[in-house]
């Protein structure tokens, strides 16, 4: 049966990150797949999550089954820390959460939700967005089509293009927003252009999917979580997927979540049961250990203020090393403006370069990021930054 598979090419990020690792060269840059990295590098263990880990280590006496749905003071810890503890969609009991492996897990479980519900609907997801948005979405069967988000040449939104793109698509049909921290262009919508979405989605009857995969990388937890929690409020039904990968260091752990809020708690509990029926015949059950850790994490006061401190650190750094960045390339080309750096949020921007100029930065600067320019700025550090701008200024020459 094999022979009838012919190879296929690597995953464009997956892809990135074996080369990085390996290239020998000494003088080597990764600013290519989406993790943390520290002033050295490295992308260690919180604190708060080691802490939890020994807990659960000497309190935990079984490794039975947990539920389907995993563990539920999991899913109600992140309802709390994602919309707040007095959401109407909360206080009307019109909100549930099924745990997932990782946030890819749950946008893949949000996804077979909406084809199961109407197989029919597009999914509308932003140009650039994430590569493995397409085939995590598409892989359900869904059609996918894109709206403008970004104007690479400019550096800025293209809301106004994404507004008509909103205002012309078929009702019922599905879009697929980044709560924060835009992957790969680390441009957010501002307060009013969440408003203004959100009247759009009222009016079209369109479905809001939320990807919340950096919460706490933008602001802070309760500030990047404002978009997801206005739409929550004011549209009758939203999908809202989410990952503790990055903001809890948990990358390897899988730990996720797929929000539903639904029109009624009779409604919201049905599309929970296809959920749940869905995930027994892909992977029965999510794994336990690091929803385990982050239900701990989220529930003892404690082990909060030490994580959200934590959070604060990783912030800060990516926000010192892209002022760095922007303002070394500034020096270096005072005819280009590097702004752009300092002001978007998150780990990623777009450098905003030809396919060559990536291409002679990987090959011969040993600079890696993806073939789109997407730059992982917590890959830049005070010892590399010289380095790194002086191969950008190079390539851009
Ligand atoms: C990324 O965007 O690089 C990360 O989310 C890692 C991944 O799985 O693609």
């Amino acid at each position: 049966m094999f022979e009838n598979l012919c190879r296929l090419r690597e995953d464009a990020i997956l892809g990135v990150m074996t080369k990085f690792r390996a290239d020998p060269s000494a003088l080597k840059v990764d600013l290519g797949v989406g993790v943390y990295r520290d002033a050295d590098g490295g992308t260690p263990v919180l604190e708060s999550v080691r802490r939890a880990e020994r807990e659960l280590l000497e309190s935990q006496t079984t490794k039975g089954y947990v539920a389907a749905a995993g563990r539920a003071e999991f899913n109600e810890a992140v309802i709390d820390l994602v919309l707040g503890r007095s959401h109407p969609a909360l206080t009307s009991r019109r909100v549930m959460g099924v745990q997932a492996p990782g946030g890819c897990g749950a946008l893949r479980l949000g996804a077979e939700l909406i084809h199961a519900a109407n197989p029919t609907v597009s999914v509308h997801i932003s140009d650039p967005t994430w590569a493995n948005h397409l085939p995590l979405i598409g892989g359900s069967g869904l059609r996918i089509q894109r709206y403008p988000y970004y104007d690479v040449a400019e550096r800025r939104l293209a809301f106004d293009a994404m507004i008509e793109h909103l205002n012309d698509t078929p009702e019922g049909d599905v879009v697929l927003l980044h709560a924060c921290c835009h992957n790969p262009t680390g441009a957010d919508l501002d307060p009013g252009q969440w408003r203004t979405v959100t009247q759009i989605l009222l009016r079209r009857r369109l479905l809001p999917y939320l990807d919340l995969a950096y919460l706490g990388f933008g602001e802070d937890e309760s500030a990047d979580a404002a978009g997801v929690r206005w739409i929550a409020q004011h549209v009758p039904e939203c999908l809202i997927a989410i990952s503790f990968s990055k903001n809890m260091g948990l990358y390897r752990e899988r730990v996720g979540a797929l929000l539903l809020v639904g029109a009624s708690e009779d409604q919201t509990a049905a599309a929970q049961s296809h959920v749940l029926q869905i995930a027994r015949s892909i992977y029965s059950m999510p794994p336990d250990h690091g929803a385990a850790v982050a239900a701990r994490i989220l529930t003892d006061p404690q082990l909060r203020a030490s994580w959200i401190e934590e959070l604060g650190t990783m912030r800060a750094r990516i926000q010192g090393m892209r002022s760095l960045l922007s303002a070394t390339l500034g020096r270096l080309r005072g005819d280009r403006d590097f702004e752009f750096l300092q002001s978007q949020r998150g780990m990623f921007s777009l450098l905003g370069a030809p396919p060559a100029a990536i291409e002679r930065l990987r090959g011969d600067y040993h600079v890696y990021m993806m073939a789109d320019g997407r730059m992982n700025l917590a890959g830049v550090t005070p010892g590399n930054v010289d380095y790194l701008a002086d191969a950008i200024e190079r390539v851009l020459r």
